[in-house]
């Protein structure tokens, strides 16, 4: 059974907010223009566990093979976004060499050992996160190369951006420098399974 949601984008700027980005929030959230500037991800949930099930905690296997180039979707494991995005090979070259993150080799332990890399995945196309914002907790939204958001660069690659206090994350979850966010966005325990689908929340090491 496959299940389609949408998440909606935070409307409520936070306090405190820089007065150009609340503005932008404000406007894109009134026009309905997330689909242009920041992207609300389509929460699917395949092979879903029973409700019982999901509330100990299980894995949750979903079949990745069907997600596009540059698409996202969400997983919901253990009550939480799981993204999973599909990179095409120009975001994934754009990685290389990022400039301005925080920590672009990952050394804080955000990830298993087997996503410690630059892309931050088992397979290079297949970026698997929590979408949970890692200074208070909300939901970054994508934003594509070539958005006008005001709070990304010119140069921006594309990425997500977290409209409560303005981090902003490559399409490896890399936090860049002089945000609110200190770490890297959280890689779950995951595996491939021998029929290309994809087990969230346990690994070949056991973790859970
Ligand atoms: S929750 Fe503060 S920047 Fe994301």
């Amino acid at each position: 059974m496959t299940i389609d949601h949408t998440l909606p984008l935070p409307v409520q700027p936070a306090e405190g907010m820089d007065p150009e980005r609340r503005t932008w929030l404000l406007a894109t959230t009134a026009l309905g223009a997330v689909a242009t500037v920041g992207v609300a991800i389509p929460l699917v949930s395949s092979f879903a566990p029973s409700e019982r099930a999901k509330a100990l905690g299980a894995s949750v296997n979903m079949n990745p093979a069907d997600i596009a180039p540059g698409e996202v979707r969400v997983v919901e494991w253990r009550g939480q976004p799981v993204w999973v995005m599909r990179r095409t090979p120009e975001m994934l070259a754009d990685l290389e060499g990022m400039e301005g993150l925080t920590d672009p080799a990952s050394k804080v332990r955000q990830q298993p050992p087997y996503a410690t890399n630059t892309h931050r995945s088992i397979k290079p196309e297949l970026l698997v996160t929590v979408g949970i914002c890692t200074h208070l907790g909300c939901s970054p939204v994508t934003v594509p190369e070539g958005s006008n958001n005001p709070s990304v660069p010119a140069d921006w690659k594309g990425g997500f951006f977290c409209p409560c206090h303005g981090s902003t994350f490559d399409l490896a979850g890399r936090v860049f420098k002089n945000k609110p966010a200190p770490t890297n966005l959280v890689v779950p325990p995951h595996q491939y399974l021998a029929d290309g689908s994809l087990l969230i929340g346990e690994d070949d090491s056991g973790a859970a």
